[in-house]
């Protein structure tokens, strides 16, 4: 039996094309595969990746391929797979296990399935931290903490807490044996990165784990201006409507919040934001945004976009009092952002894959984004190739660090160090022809740093 599971797998022709001309604007990564393709770092790793499985994601894959691992992959979001990259990938060899659309029970079951490497799986390449999470959940269930699957409050902690069941009933001591081997995650994500530091906090950590999001060429540059090209899309993919005069309102003006005001404003929305750190909303009124309440503009706004990482942002009586056909989406990793539980008992009509339209007590429609579900990868394809690049070459470099020097590490979190951020960096120069100026040996002495960088300070924010 064929060891993936793809939409069509006669996409993959399809999917090669765009994989080819992906790898035209992801010079990190080809790079990558220039410096290490002989020598194969990553040689005897297996490596378990659980990320949007996008044409991106198939050039990271192939480039740790390339570098000499064996590689499983699940997508880590159930509306995010590009089928044909999926099929692309399927064919080459890689076992993959992604659909769009697939079902949260499909999403456990793929990430499940993701693991089955003949002899388990050493490395994990996480994206929110639902690979680490199922491990590290199963192996504390195993040992001695039934009752941790007792009351699950989400339909989504059904949908995982049936699977890690399901995996004990079938392979007892199955987590606490991934657990025991897996010797380190990078994560890719804010909010993945979150729940690691969590996991430290709480002393169940069992491995150490690379913060990439905070590599500064990831968190300011795809989540930032990843967003600023791909939210906009997003909602025009899916409702086509025109962004000029629309008044949008940002929730959160993190990395992603400045991305998403940046992409609306540059439609010509008029763009208002909210935001509860008073340093974000200092730089997002000094960006020229009104900074306001939600419900303050609730029933005026014609568009709304969570990008805070936190839950409960938009509510149930937020929704209610908006006026007809507002739009309704989030941009950040997980749809807690917006009650759409609390949507279910209301009258819903399907418009298409992705695009629901939601009808309120009052009578007045609400349109709802990837049923609140990250919407640029769920309503479009996500970031571009030329930005998701400079994150993924980050991922290999912390995969090539967790693999060939993991035992230096405990088990906590960290970054990348500067040189390395540095490089990522530099790796993407050429492409877009930007001519980097050269310290001389008296400047670098002047300001504190050699000739060769890394060019600030530990301290330094960018
Ligand atoms: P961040 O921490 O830089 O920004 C979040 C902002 O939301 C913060 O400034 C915070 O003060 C604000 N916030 C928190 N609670 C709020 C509330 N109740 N009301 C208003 N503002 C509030 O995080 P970042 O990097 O911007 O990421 C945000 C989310 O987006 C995360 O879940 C992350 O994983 C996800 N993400 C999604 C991407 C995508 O392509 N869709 C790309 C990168 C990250």
């Amino acid at each position: 039996m064929a060891d993936y599971i793809v939409k069509d797998i006669a996409l993959a022709e399809f999917g090669r094309k765009e994989l080819n001309i992906a790898e035209t604007e992801m010079p990190g990564l080809m790079a990558l595969r220039d410096e290490f393709g002989e020598t194969k770092p990553l040689k005897g790793s297996r490596i378990v990746g659980s990320l949007h499985m996008t044409i991106q994601t198939a050039v990271l894959i192939e480039t740790l391929v390339v570098l000499g691992a064996d590689v499983r992959w699940a997508s880590c979001n159930i509306f995010s797979t590009q089928d044909h990259a999926a099929a692309a990938i399927a064919q080459s060899g890689v076992p993959v296990f992604a659909i769009k659309g697939q079902s949260l029970e499909e999403h456990w079951d793929y990430l499940d399935r993701s693991f089955q490497f003949a002899d388990g799986p050493n490395l994990i390449l996480d994206d929110g931290g639902d690979a680490t999470l199922y491990i590290l959940l199963g192996a504390r269930v195993e040992n001695g903490e039934p009752e941790l699957l007792d009351v699950p409050t989400s339909e989504e902690e059904i949908a995982v807490f049936a699977q890690i069941k399901k995996r004990m009933a079938e392979t007892p001591g199955w987590f606490t044996q991934m657990r025991d081997q897996i010797v380190g995650v990078s994560e890719e994500t804010t909010t993945g990165v979150h729940r690691l530091y969590d996991l430290v906090k709480k002393g169940q950590l069992p491995f150490p784990a690379i913060n990439v999001n905070d590599s500064v060429t990831k968190s300011k540059f795809d989540n930032k201006y990843g967003c600023k090209e791909s939210l906009v899309d997003g909602i025009r993919r899916a409702t086509d409507t025109m962004m000029a005069g629309k008044v949008a309102v940002v929730c959160g003006y993190g990395d992603v919040g400045k991305g998403s005001a940046a992409s609306l404003s540059g439609a010509g929305a008029r763009v208002k934001v909210t935001e509860i750190d008073p340093i974000c909303a200092l730089q997002a009124a000094m960006d020229g945004f009104e900074v306001v309440r939600l419900e303050d503009v609730v029933s005026t706004a014609d568009v709304f976009i969570t990008t805070t990482g936190n839950k409960d942002i938009i509510r149930i009586e937020h929704m209610r009092e908006m006026k007809d056909m507002a739009i309704v989406g989030n941009i950040g990793h997980f749809d807690n952002e917006i009650q759409v539980a609390a949507l279910k008992n209301h009258k819903w009509t399907n418009i298409k894959d992705q695009v629901d339209m939601i009808e309120m007590p009052s009578g007045s429609r609400i349109i709802l984004l990837s049923e609140g579900r990250l919407l640029n990868l769920g309503n479009a394809t996500g970031h571009p190739s030329f930005v998701m690049s400079a994150s993924f070459t980050n991922q290999v470099l912390a995969q090539m660090e967790l693999w060939t020097n993991g035992k230096a590490y405990k088990n906590d979190v960290y970054i990348l160090p500067k040189h390395l951020d540095e490089k990522v960096a530099r790796l993407h120069l050429a492409r877009i022809g930007v001519r980097l100026s050269e310290l001389s040996k008296e400047q670098a002495d002047y300001i504190g740093v050699t000739v060769e960088g890394p060019f600030k300070p530990e301290h330094y924010r960018y």
